[in-house]
């Protein structure tokens, strides 16, 4: 094998390479597994001034345009050992394990509803800074996330009324 033959075969190696990643990520319509995964996206983050170090909530709306049902099933932040997924039922709120992220919709943590809480903060953030999150999913990649730390009376759903 002469050194033009190797060049020719090397281009046509990674000719076929490039075709086969722009195959893939070309078709998200579901024919293949992997190609459905799912990316979610994440709007309105934001977390009320916490009174004290002791606990925080914090609120966003994640979105799922893929066809592929997903599930929250935890979140870490530099700003706290203890974050947890709550839910709200009777007023009164309660850990669980995961937070279903549907298919083509989205899951809302919002102030009376679903919220992620840290349990037990290194410091207490004021109006104005941003903390960092990472949310983590049961399919897709996680997700980093910068909360607004807003006044303590913030509420995402006055400046979107419906
Ligand atoms: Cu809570």
């Amino acid at each position: 094998m002469n050194a033009r033959t190797t060049r020719t075969l090397a281009a046509a190696l990674s000719l076929t390479a490039a075709l086969a990643i722009s195959g893939c990520s070309s078709s998200d319509s579901g024919s293949g597994s992997e190609a459905a995964k799912p990316a979610p996206t994440v709007s309105g983050a934001y977390m009320p001034e916490p009174v004290n170090d002791k606990m925080a909530g914090a609120f966003m709306v994640i979105k799922n345009d893929s066809k592929t049902a997903d599930k929250l099933t935890g979140v870490t932040s530099p700003l706290s050992d203890d974050l947890q997924i709550h839910e709200t039922k009777d007023q009164k709120m309660q850990q669980v394990p995961s937070m279903d992220v549907p298919a083509g919709g989205e899951l809302k943590l919002e102030r009376g509803g679903n919220h992620i809480m840290f349990m037990g903060l290194k410091n207490k953030p004021k109006v104005g800074d941003k903390i960092t999150v990472e949310l983590r999913f049961e399919k897709a990649d996680p997700v980093k996330v910068e909360l607004d730390v807003k006044e303590r009376t913030y509420n995402a759903q006055n400046s979107n009324a419906h």
